[in-house]
């Protein structure tokens, strides 16, 4: 069995949350089995009470201490937490129809319920409070998790996450280094993994292309992919290829010197192409696979959450579904796979890539790293684009 396999297994093993009407059970037993939180309802963090630019988000000392609403839950003090660009839309509210839907699936609650909401998807930190069918981590482990997106995030001293969304942390990477991978790394293996159907013993032979090469997804899949032997071939702009060349990329093609699909169209062609980037990418990659191959190209810029946010969740779902399912008919037709990869949450893909961590297969890229009074700079220069590499906010000295 893979090591996957084993992790999942035991992850299985436990007992999962199964009545709602003993939530609050569970929260009082496990809030006074701690002596951490019991005394503690509130706690800093940077917050928005509505979407918009950069000026909405507001420290406050005073935000709501999380709790444990769900027996396989756990609380995690942050030690620092990673900034990607889903984080910026989500700020100018990017998705917020859906989200809500998940946040409030029988929509009992108020419009505008979410606020005040916490921004941050990955977490790198200490548990500091375990529900009671925890049983896979306990108080004091060192995890990271990639947070979901309808959950209150990282920008905070403590985030609550379920036992399957965390993964114990690599011990060769400093909270902040951790910090950087989470959710790329859980994009990363949702899109190439579960969607595009590789992994560390069928590549060997493929050759892979990746739209969008040197931002946060590029960088993390072209390390993995290095390290299942994949041949990987990126776009990226010119400033980037040194950067990406230091990740083991084979061959780069520079955007930014002429039309990237005639560079890329001259290369022999490829088993799987991760897009990154999308908008026009989609008239011309797919015509860069192997026909007939089980080739598949697999774009992470989709536009799910834009028509829910525009239709409405019923007609949004609708023109989604219908989109999709041309667009696959029309590839099959043709000999190749049209997939949409989506971000997903998980614990035992942060096992898997623990492992490659501390094996040295992969490393955390870094650009800059914030305090968490500059939350906002952060954002900036996030909202900016072009990194070579990821930006962390340390939350808590001392983590480290
Ligand atoms: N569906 C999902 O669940 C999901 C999850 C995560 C991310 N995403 C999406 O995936 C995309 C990548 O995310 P990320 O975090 O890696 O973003 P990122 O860090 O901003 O990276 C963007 C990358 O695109 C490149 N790029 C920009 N314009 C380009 C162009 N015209 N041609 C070729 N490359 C171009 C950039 O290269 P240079 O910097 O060298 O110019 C950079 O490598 C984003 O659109 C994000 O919204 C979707």
């Amino acid at each position: 069995m893979s090591s996957v396999g084993r992790v999942v297994h035991k992850r299985l093993l436990l007992p999962l949350s199964k009545s709602l009407c003993g939530h609050a059970v569970v929260c009082r037993q496990s809030r006074s089995i701690s002596s951490s939180s019991r005394c503690m309802s509130i706690m800093p963090a940077w917050v928005i009470d509505r979407y918009g630019s950069n000026d909405v988000l507001r420290y406050t000392k005073n935000a709501s201490f999380p709790v444990i609403n769900y027996p396989n839950e756990v609380i995690v003090k942050v030690f620092a937490a990673g900034l990607n660009p889903i984080d910026v839309s989500m700020r100018g509210g990017y998705g917020a129809n859906t989200l809500s839907m998940k946040r409030d699936p029988l929509n009992i609650k108020l419009s505008g319920s979410e606020f005040p909401l916490i921004l941050g998807r990955d977490v790198s930190g200490v548990i500091m409070e375990c529900g009671p069918d925890v049983k896979y981590f306990k108080e004091g482990d060192e995890v990271w998790a990639a947070i979901p997106p309808w959950k209150q995030g990282s920008l905070a001293e403590f985030v609550v996450l379920s036992g399957n969304e965390i993964s114990l942390k690599p011990k060769s990477l400093s909270h902040v280094e951790a910090a950087a991978i989470p959710y790329v790394a859980t994009t990363s293996w949702s899109a190439l993994v579960n969607t595009g159907g590789l992994n560390k013993d069928n590549c060997a032979s493929k050759r892979i292309l990746i739209l969008g090469g040197s931002g946060g997804v590029g960088t993390f899949a072209t390390q993995m992919l290095k390290a299942w032997g994949a041949h990987v071939t990126v776009t990226c702009s010119h400033n980037a290829e040194r950067f990406v060349g230091e990740l083991g990329v084979d061959h780069v093609v520079d955007y930014t010197a002429g039309p990237a699909e005639e560079a890329l169209s001259a290369l022999e062609k490829f088993d799987l192409v991760l897009d990154n980037v999308g908008g026009d990418t989609e008239r011309w990659a797919l015509g860069l696979l192997k026909p007939w191959s089980g080739a598949k190209y697999v774009t992470l810029v989709t536009p799910f959450l834009q028509n829910t946010d525009r239709l409405g969740i019923a007609d949004g779902m609708m023109q989604t579904a219908a989109t999709v399912a041309t667009k696959t008919i029309k590839h099959l037709v043709k000999g190749v796979h049209y997939r949409w990869g989506f971000f997903a949450p998980s614990g035992p893909a942060l096992d898997e890539i623990t492992d490659m961590v501390d094996a040295g297969q992969i490393r955390a890229v870094v650009e800059e790293v914030f305090s968490f009074s500059q939350v906002s700079q952060a954002f900036e220069k996030v909202e900016k684009g072009h990194a070579r590499g990821k930006t962390v906010i340390e939350i808590s000295k001392g983590g480290d």
